[in-house]
């Protein structure tokens, strides 16, 4: 199989930023997905519907001329969060999901829950919606390992908070384990998981190759290669409990090779590519259209994109930034090349 064409892809985890830097990364997102959902971590945080109303129109208005991209709204968690406001939410039709960050757990998420016994009148309202709650499923304690983080939330709190909502939707983001894996393999309907294409394609190695690389650095952390294979089966199984979510987190330059580095990967610029790579690598090209393009529309209950996209076996290089300019994000895979490109032979801004 030489080209592959889809139904167009939607991103189920997106960050966007705003201002200049959602200017700068609009358009590669645009061009590869039809849909995203929008984290809300934006400084301050969006955290009424009013705000994620207002942030739907910036990122309509740093749309370029002739690109059409739906962006799907999402609240952002905190301990203040009363129960009408996800009414609301919900009955804008525009805002899709609530993302609960553990205070302290990643970048931006000093604002988030400090402990989710608070937000049981918000859980229940959602579970009565049907709304779906993002997880950025990682402990904060800093007893525990880092590499251990995403198992633990699971004992500690995901357990116990499917125990208290039975029909709440859960989608834990981007996961990195295979403890992750089999826990949501085993688990009812309401959970399911995002795959980034980043922990599909490079382990924990990727960030001590020769020196410190601060583009491999995002959180969850990458883990180890018995990890990233488990990851690998849950992606190309056919499962519509996993589905693409990039995480896509571009951050300046400045911030990333820096004494303290952000956590993201900014992984816009090639995609769906990467997901291509990933899965030819796997010999599972026939199960990308279900992971892209159906199986998240299907949990966020929406229709299915009715375009489509043509991907083709043809290394793409992917472009460097401008080394002067600090504020710009580096890209995965910058300079280097990625071995699926879109068939128009644009695939590259
Ligand atoms: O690596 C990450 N970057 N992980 C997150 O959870 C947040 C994201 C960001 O916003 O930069
Ligand atoms: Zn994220």
């Amino acid at each position: 199989m030489n080209t592959l064409t889809l139904i167009r892809p939607d991103d189920w985890h997106l960050h966007l930023r705003d201002g200049e830097l959602l200017a700068t990364v609009l358009p590669a997102t645009a061009r590869r997905f039809a849909r995203a959902i929008v984290m809300p971590n934006l400084k301050p945080p969006v955290r009424t519907t009013a705000e994620a109303l207002a942030y739907r129109e910036r990122i309509l208005a740093a749309l370029p001329a002739g690109m059409s991209f739906e962006p799907l709204m999402t609240l952002y968690l905190t301990d203040q969060t009363q129960p009408d406001e996800i009414r609301r939410a919900h009955d804008s039709g525009q805002v899709h999901a609530v993302k609960y960050y553990p205070a302290g757990a990643t970048t931006h998420s000093d604002a988030g829950l400090t402990d989710p016994a608070r937000a049981a009148p918000v859980f229940e309202a959602m579970q009565r919606l049907g709304m779906p709650l993002l997880i950025h499923g990682e402990v904060t304690d800093p007893a525990v390992d880092i590499f251990d983080r995403e198992a633990v939330f699971i004992e500690r709190h995901l357990i116990p908070l499917m125990h208290d909502f039975p029909s709440l939707r859960i989608v834990l983001e981007h996961i990195t384990t295979r403890d992750a894996v089999q826990f949501v393999r085993e688990s009812p309907d309401t959970l399911a998981a995002t795959i980034t294409a980043h922990h599909l394609l490079y382990n924990r190695n990727a960030m001590f190759r020769g020196g410190l690389r601060p583009h491999f650095y995002c959180l969850p952390v990458l883990k180890r290669e018995a990890h990233r294979s488990a990851l690998i089966e849950a992606a190309t199984s056919g499962s519509p409990k996993f589905f693409l979510g990039t995480d896509s987190a571009p951050h300046p330059r400045q911030d990333k090779q820096s004494a303290c580095g952000c956590a993201g990967i900014y992984s816009a610029p090639a995609a769906i590519e990467l997901y291509a790579e990933a899965f030819d690598t796997a010999n599972a090209l026939h199960r990308l259209e279900g992971f892209a393009s159906r199986f998240g529309a299907d949990f966020y209950r929406l229709p299915h994109n009715r375009d489509t996209l043509t991907l083709e076996r043809v290394a793409m290089r992917v472009p460097e930034t401008d080394p002067a300019d600090e504020r710009l994000p580096v890209p995965l895979r910058a300079g280097e090349t990625v071995s699926w490109r879109i068939a128009d032979g644009n695939a590259v801004e």
